[in-house]
């Protein structure tokens, strides 16, 4: 698919800085390409997107982002494939929870065509950005927060759509281990669990400190009624395989909607792997762990990709997954990546071309 563009001021930056960029030793996201793009809501519209030097913004120190924490954003990336081409990954599904995440926070929804038209004409101008390097990809961050002024406790009337992209590699550097939540909760029914709402992740630092301090690098969040059942981690959607099938948490109004978990659900049917979403118990984890049923854990998400977990922690116990030579996480994130890099046929059509 391919959308013309049309209605976008772009001011050019004179100077770049990609010649300092170590494009073979990426982070993730903290080196940003020269542009962004930037759209202000003010009067009751979001005026036409412009795209300009990256460069700080000025907010007034009454801006409602930061008193009420009015403010959503989006994860996506771009990725070159062998002759130079840039693609992304389903990016209207991420347009779709912008609004979804919008309508929850009380921010002006952003129509799909500033979004998409505005993405593909920034990713024109920072194609050089898109790394090459195996694994790497551009990072994408679309984000939305209230600039509007006041000290009332209700939504802005003013806000900024801002698109910046970094450059990046693997989110997570060599294994991870998780720490299945017993205190804290995430999310709850008929709170923001669901939103991509940037309070969701402040929320989640203090537990995650407490988790890391122990040896984790991550946590398990479990529901907030009773932490009885696996919900999902800080930045991914959780997958379990007992046996031979793979189970994941069901969405609802305390879980992210991934758009990896459901892409790797898809793959994982198409593979023949039985797969169910359902409820899963932390009782029922460790049961299979302790019988040698527990065959793999990985955790999935734009950022963290397909993620294997070597090891959980519940309740001061360790439990460590075997390590399998024919796991489901090796197979299912080389399907999706060569999707996503353009290696390979996508009978689903989610590639879109930029
Ligand atoms: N869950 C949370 C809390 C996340 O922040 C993310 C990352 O976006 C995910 C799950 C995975 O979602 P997606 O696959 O759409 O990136
Ligand atoms: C993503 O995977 O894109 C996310 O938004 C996770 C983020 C918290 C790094």
């Amino acid at each position: 698919m391919q959308v013309q563009l049309k209605n976008i001021e772009v001011e050019k930056s004179k100077t770049t800085k990609i010649n300092e960029v170590d494009f073979d030793n990426l982070a993730f996201g903290s080196v940003y390409s020269d542009h962004m793009l930037v759209c202000d809501y003010k009067n009751g519209a979001w005026e036409t997107p412009k795209i300009m030097p990256y460069q700080p913004i000025i907010l007034d120190p009454a801006a409602k982002i930061f008193h009420y924490g009015q403010s959503i954003f989006e994860g996506m990336k771009a990725y070159k494939d062998t002759d130079g081409k840039p693609w992304l990954f389903r990016p209207l599904d991420n347009h779709k929870r912008l609004n979804i995440s919008a309508k929850r926070m009380a921010i002006p929804e952003i129509p799909e065509e500033t979004f998409i038209e505005g993405l593909t004409t920034l990713l024109h101008l920072e194609k050089d950005w898109i790394p090459t390097t195996p694994g790497s990809s551009l990072y994408i961050r679309p984000f939305v927060m209230a600039s509007g002024i006041g000290f009332h406790a209700s939504p802005a009337d003013e806000y900024k759509f801002i698109i910046c992209c970094a450059p990046s590699g693997a989110y997570f550097s060599g294994k991870v281990s998780v720490l299945i939540e017993e205190q804290y909760s995430r999310s709850a029914n008929g709170g923001v669990g669901y939103a991509k709402a940037g309070g969701n992740y402040a929320g989640q630092f203090y537990p995650t400190q407490l988790a890391i301090k122990k040896g984790y690098n991550q946590v398990i969040w479990t529901d907030d009624n009773t932490h009885e059942y696996i919900e999902e981690a800080g930045a991914m959607n959780i997958f379990i395989r007992i046996n031979d099938t793979l189970i994941t948490g069901p969405t609802s109004d305390r879980i992210l909607d991934g758009i990896t978990r459901k892409s790797i659900l898809e793959i994982a049917e198409d593979e023949g792997i039985k797969t169910e979403v359902r409820k899963i118990s932390v009782t029922e984890v460790v049961t299979a762990a302790k019988s040698g049923k527990l065959k793999e854990m990985f955790g999935a998400g734009t950022a963290a990709v397909v993620s294997p977990i070597a090891a959980f922690g519940y309740k001061g116990v360790d439990y460590d997954l075997p390590e399998l030579n024919d796991d489901y996480a090796s197979l299912l994130k080389k399907r999706i990546t060569d999707i996503q890099y353009n290696r390979t046929e996508d009978k689903f059509g989610w590639r879109f071309k930029v």
